[in-house]
């Protein structure tokens, strides 16, 4: 058996929680392998919307096993607060919710860190969720990081406040008042250990490879999206994670080989939320009405996310390198009432068509647009693919011809039921 990977193609918040809580029932496990509390995962059926931030988004399935791979990085105080809203509709997590023992413990510190480092780039800002993400993985790099099986042993507290210390200074030499912050932030941390503890922490790697070897399907879950991958974004506007496929290998140790499908979730249009570039960004009334039709504020700090057309050279980029071989195409619905439709075929750089994504950040991108009748009719009822409206069809064999991808579902509300499968 193989392991299926799901992940983003654009900037994130492509409905990955959504797709995933959809293909579930088809896996026996799901396994979150990377990023960390900057996710928002949105999953919404019998009228009631859930966000998910570390807990893959297969936990809402009582019967199938969950596991935070070692890739993750972990904040027991959002931990805690996610436990307590399944423990609240009814779930026992601790039943099928297991932690692997690698992945790093994002600490108080980080993020104060996280905000002064953010602070201290002034206009130059990554727009980071200040979740502690970037000063957490830079201490796994540097192997200074504490991981989930450390806080079970007896020379936890003294590595601690051995790293605490650090930071302190760092925050000090960035004139950082964290004086009052931490206190607070420290004791919700403690406590929200005992939380943590009563889990089972794994070694993922054989439990994942033990599940694979006895036949069980295994869905690894991607965080953030491929345009955001600390390799391949557009650096340093990008998190702190390998976000594409391959960073499904190493933040569970799954060999190469064992790939099967690989996912791609696509967004009908772009969004991005912090800075960087984003060259179909629309700045007049159809990027507000995207960003009001499509609901698009932040899942995790409730930022309005920067709305634009499809961009196609990009989508190519995000296929090549995670290797697609399907797409869940979310989010159509959004766009049911426009007369027209854009798609960016290409970009402009001084004066020449590309189709690909520049390394430099700072040269003018003109997109070159191709356009398409909109199909102006609710599809958000339609549940087989052979009754959507002829231009609907049309968009999504578009897409499927230019990127050489089968679109596989196609969801059209956040409600698990408003999905297509074909
Ligand atoms: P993720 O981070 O990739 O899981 O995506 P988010 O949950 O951050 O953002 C996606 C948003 O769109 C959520 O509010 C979902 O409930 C919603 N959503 C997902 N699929 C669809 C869809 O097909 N149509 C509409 N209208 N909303 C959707
Ligand atoms: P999901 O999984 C959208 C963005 C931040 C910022 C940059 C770096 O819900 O799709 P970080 O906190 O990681 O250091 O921020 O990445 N970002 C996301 N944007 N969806 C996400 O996750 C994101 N996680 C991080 O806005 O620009
Ligand atoms: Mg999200």
């Amino acid at each position: 058996m193989k392991v299926d990977i799901l992940l983003g193609l654009q900037w994130g918040d492509e409905g990955k929680g959504k797709a995933v809580d959809v293909l579930t029932p088809r896996y026996d496990v799901v396994a979150r392998f990377q990023g960390g509390p900057n996710a928002g995962h949105s999953l919404e059926f019998n009228g009631m919307k859930h966000v998910l931030h570390i807990i893959p988004s297969g936990i809402f399935h009582e019967d199938k096993v969950n596991i935070i791979g070692n890739g993750v990085v972990l904040d027991p105080t959002i931990f805690q607060e996610e436990i307590e809203a399944l423990e609240k509709m009814g779930l026992t997590p601790t039943k099928n919710l297991f932690i692997s023992k690698k992945a790093h413990l994002i600490l108080p510190t980080h993020r104060l860190l996280d905000a002064a480092m953010e602070k201290g780039k002034g206009d130059k800002k990554i727009g980071s969720t200040l979740k502690g993400i970037g000063p957490t993985y830079t201490d796994k790099t540097a192997r200074s990081g504490l991981r989930v099986g450390d806080v079970l042993l007896p020379s936890f507290w003294e590595r601690y406040r051995a790293l605490e210390s650090a930071h302190i200074d760092i925050l000090k030499r960035y004139g950082f008042d964290y004086t009052e912050l931490l206190p607070s932030m420290e004791e919700k941390w403690l406590d929200s250990l005992r939380i943590l503890k009563q889990f089972t922490f794994i070694d993922s790697e054989y439990e994942i490879n033990n599940y694979i070897d006895s036949d069980k399907h295994v869905l690894a879950e991607g965080a953030q999206g491929t345009m955001l991958d600390l390799e391949f974004g557009a650096y340093p506007f990008v998190t702190s994670s390998n976000t594409i496929a391959a960073g499904a290998f190493t933040g569970l140790g799954v060999a190469p080989a064992k790939a099967g499908k690989v996912i791609g979730v696509v967004k009908a249009y772009c969004t991005r939320v912090g800075s960087g570039p984003f060259p179909t960004e629309l700045f007049d009334k159809t990027g507000e009405s995207l960003r009001e039709i499509g609901g698009e504020y932040g899942a995790t700090t409730g930022r309005p996310r920067r709305c634009g057309w499809l961009d196609l050279p990009a989508l190519k980029y995000a296929v090549m390198l995670n290797g697609v071989t399907e797409i869940v195409l979310t989010k159509a619905d959004v766009m049911s009432q426009f007369e027209t439709i854009k798609i960016c075929t290409a970009y402009e750089i001084n004066g020449e068509q590309t189709q690909r994504v520049p390394f430099d950040n700072t040269v003018e991108i003109k997109p070159v647009y191709t356009e398409f009748r909109g199909w102006q009719q609710d599809v958000s009822d339609i549940r087989n693919y052979d009754d959507l409206p002829l231009e609907f069809k049309q968009y999504v064999q578009y897409i499927e011809k230019e990127l050489n991808v089968p679109i596989s579902v196609v969801s059209v509300g956040p409600d698990r039921e408003a999905t297509i499968v074909r």
